[in-house]
């Protein structure tokens, strides 16, 4: 995220349109990392802040306001994968509260909208806001009947299924007078000492860890498969209602009663408080408990209790006037940075990471702080020496919130951090940083031992070499013991037998199996072969197309190198699709072969060490070319044409998974093309299709007609 600037009351009406402008784009991305991604890519303070200054622009300059404003939207449209439900009644975010005063003025607005003088009491209940995510369960008769996520407020996910298997969501509800229609909403999560267990065993399966429990109680409900989500042990506590048959509650404490006895969960801690200082008191004791709870919360919501003041105070834009969320303050603490390392992923990436004077942030001792990459370190200028204040974001991981420069000496201080030219893995290969990307990656690829296991569990996987009995478990293990470092020495495992028939678990009749299992797939496809390598963007489609192109392992190696040449002479700047040679221009020449993945696809043979791996790979197996292609695909010897933003594949993706079928993918529509497959925003290629009566598809028409 790029600080804001400029203060806005500074701002000219000019520069604040821009602002708002830059805003929307940016909040919207943020968006859909955090609600579609559940990868957000800022802390929930900055994410705000950026909201806070959206408000503040807008309430400077009304007429500015932008029809796609972020204050009238809230959350991402659904992703693709789910059918979508219309919420009928709004799904909304709560407005924000910092500190005591803003709640004080919170209510005082409350009380001038209702025009309440000062001695008439008003009812809050305060509750803890969970760090989960929200979800809507209609009952109809009082069995749970449909499950949807926010989505943006008005269009969410149906996630029914996977609500289904949510640990504590009565499927039928208790009692009998529940309305014949209730959907009831509350907040989905997953408990502290679940996700630790989830995230250990992620990690051991060699799959990318959750940030933070909300990430990964999103991750879950989201999840395709119901299998899945039921493994990860979501809760759920529900604090409101959406569209109901009627409402005979008149007060939120009585709701809550309500709730609890048809069968959900309330949070314990829910109170009535009488006045603003009983609910601030409520702030202070939840806020002290917070550490210890099972769960992470990241506030306390306050609601008027009153239904019918609630009724008449309504909403203003995308949230109530009768409910603040009042946030904590991020946990933080000051120290001192010690050092800054580098450490290398099981993808390559080198991620820098903050060696810290150990120090309690929220009841945790934090020794270490991920720093994110290079210009994360350049941006907040972190040096090593520099006192520091951590914070401790969603609970989890720790960040470096800013240098405390005022302590940095004026002379002889600390220097600004210079990323290492060398890798820090035993290779001691220059990085690599793509340009346009944050991450800088180790080139060591198939021969760097902290990629190996990543790389050995890909060439082994089911779509790869696909080796029975040799699961990612057993790859770890002989990983560990070093009889397998490089996917060749798969091939000569039979000279360890004896080794590995010693260990536990393991008996004459297994080992023969795992080792024909292996002789089995010495002979291979080539598309396959090359899909197992795992090079950078190049997926089983763009395999299948390399193999098509290249027809023998010996002349796409000989093909890639040259390639690889021609791109290792050129300055950083030059290497544009119109400047590399004729090899390189070759490759990009193949339909369904973008520039930066054929960029990443000749990286990986301008290393010597990988070039080794697959030489050592050619003595082992036996690559058979690829077979001709199927004809029987209605696509087969077609032309077609992609157009417009698609939602559900990249364009690379679509024109490789199209020529994977035989179809030719053209650029330009024309009387000799077959089909156009229309996007979102389509322009003139749509138009001249229908122009010249060409076909016409809809993305979904088009997976119809390829049956996928
Ligand atoms: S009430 C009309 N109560 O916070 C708004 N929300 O920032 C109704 N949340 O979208 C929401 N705990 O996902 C409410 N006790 C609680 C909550 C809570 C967490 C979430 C909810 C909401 C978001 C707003």
């Amino acid at each position: 995220m790029s600080a804001p600037t400029k203060p806005v009351d500074d701002l000219t009406e000019a520069e604040a349109g821009n602002e708002l402008a830059r805003l929307a784009l940016e909040i919207r991305r943020h968006d859909a990392l955090y609600y579609q991604n559940s990868a957000p890519e800022i802390s929930d303070g900055d994410y705000d802040a950026l909201r806070q200054r959206n408000d503040a622009i807008e309430a400077r300059f009304p007429a500015l306001a932008r029809p796609d404003s972020p204050a009238v939207r809230v959350g991402a449209a659904p992703a693709a994968g789910f059918e979508e439900v219309r919420h009928e009644v709004a799904m909304l975010s709560l407005g924000n509260a910092f500190n005591a005063d803003d709640v004080h003025d919170f209510v005082a607005r409350v009380r001038r909208f209702l025009g309440l003088d000062e001695n008439e009491p008003v009812e809050l209940v305060a509750e803890p806001k969970i760090d989960g995510l929200s979800a809507a369960m209609h009952y109809e008769s009082g069995q749970f009947s449909l499950g949807a996520t926010r989505g943006d407020g008005s269009v969410g996910e149906n996630v029914t299924r996977n609500l289904e298997t949510v640990v504590d969501l009565p499927k039928k509800l208790k009692g009998t007078d529940a309305p014949d229609y209730l959907e009831v909403r509350g907040e989905i999560y997953i408990r502290k000492d679940d996700f630790a267990d989830l995230n250990k065993t992620r990690e051991a399966e060699g799959q990318a860890v959750y940030a933070n429990p909300r990430n990964s109680a999103s991750g879950s409900l989201r999840q395709l498969d119901p299998t899945i989500t039921a493994a990860r042990k979501l809760r759920l506590f529900a604090y409101s209602w959406g569209k109901v048959s009627s409402r005979p509650w008149e007060t939120y404490s009585e709701f809550l009663d309500r709730l609890k006895a048809w069968g959900f969960s309330v949070n314990p801690y829910s109170r009535t408080c009488a006045t603003v200082d009983e609910a601030l008191a409520l702030y202070d004791e939840i806020g002290a408990a917070r550490a210890t709870l099972p769960y992470d919360i990241d506030g306390v919501v306050y609601k008027v209790n009153r239904l019918d003041w609630q009724d008449r105070l309504g909403f203003v834009s995308r949230a109530p006037r009768w409910a603040i969320a009042h946030k904590f303050p991020a946990e933080q603490a000051e120290t001192v940075l010690e050092k800054i390392t580098i450490q290398v992923g099981r993808t390559g990436a080198l991620t820098p990471v903050a060696n810290l004077t150990p120090v309690t942030v929220g009841g945790v001792v934090v020794q270490r702080a991920t720093l994110h990459n290079e210009d994360e370190i350049a941006r907040k200028d972190i040096r090593e020496g520099d006192a520091v204040v951590v914070q401790r974001a969603g609970d989890v991981i720790p960040q470096v919130v800013r240098v405390i420069t005022e302590k940095r000496p004026k002379t002889g201080g600390p220097q600004p951090f210079a990323f290492p030219k060398v890798c820090p893995c035993p290779l001691e290969t220059p990085p690599h940083r793509e340009p346009g990307e944050a991450v800088t990656r180790c080139t060591g690829e198939l021969a760097c031992p902290y990629q190996q296991i990543n790389r050995l569990k890909h060439f082994v996987s089911r779509q790869a070499f696909d080796i029975e009995g040799l699961g990612a478990k057993h790859v770890e293990a002989f990983r560990d013991a070093e009889l397998i470092k490089t996917p060749a020495d798969i091939f000569r495992l039979r000279e360890q037998r004896e080794t590995f028939l010693a260990w536990e678990g393991w008996g004459e009749q297994s080992a023969d199996n795992l080792l024909a299992a292996i002789e089995n797939r010495r002979e291979i496809g080539f598309d396959k072969f090359i899909y197992s390598l795992g090079i950078r963007q190049i997926g089983e489609a763009t395999a299948k197309l390399l193999a098509r192109t290249y027809e023998t392992p010996e002349k796409w190696r000989d093909a890639m190198q040259a390639a690889a040449r021609e791109r290792s002479i050129l300055p950083e700047e030059m290497k544009k699709p119109e400047l590399v040679g004729d090899a390189f221009a070759a490759l990009c020449d193949i339909n369904g072969v973008a520039f930066a993945m054929a960029d990443d696809l000749v990286a990986f043979f301008t290393e010597q060490h990988n070039l080794e791996v697959l030489e050592d790979l050619f003595d082992q197996l036996t690559i058979q070319p690829l077979e001709k292609v199927a004809s029987e695909s209605p696509v087969a010897g077609k032309t077609v044409v992609f157009t417009g933003s698609l939602e559900t594949m990249s364009r690379g993706e679509a024109k490789a998974r199209a020529e994977s079928l035989g179809a030719k993918v053209s650029g330009s529509v024309s009387k000799k093309t077959d089909y156009v497959v229309i996007g979102a925003d389509a322009g003139s290629k749509a138009k001249k299709a229908e122009e010249l009566g060409v076909a016409m598809l809809t993305e979904p028409e088009w997976h119809k007609l390829i049956g996928s």
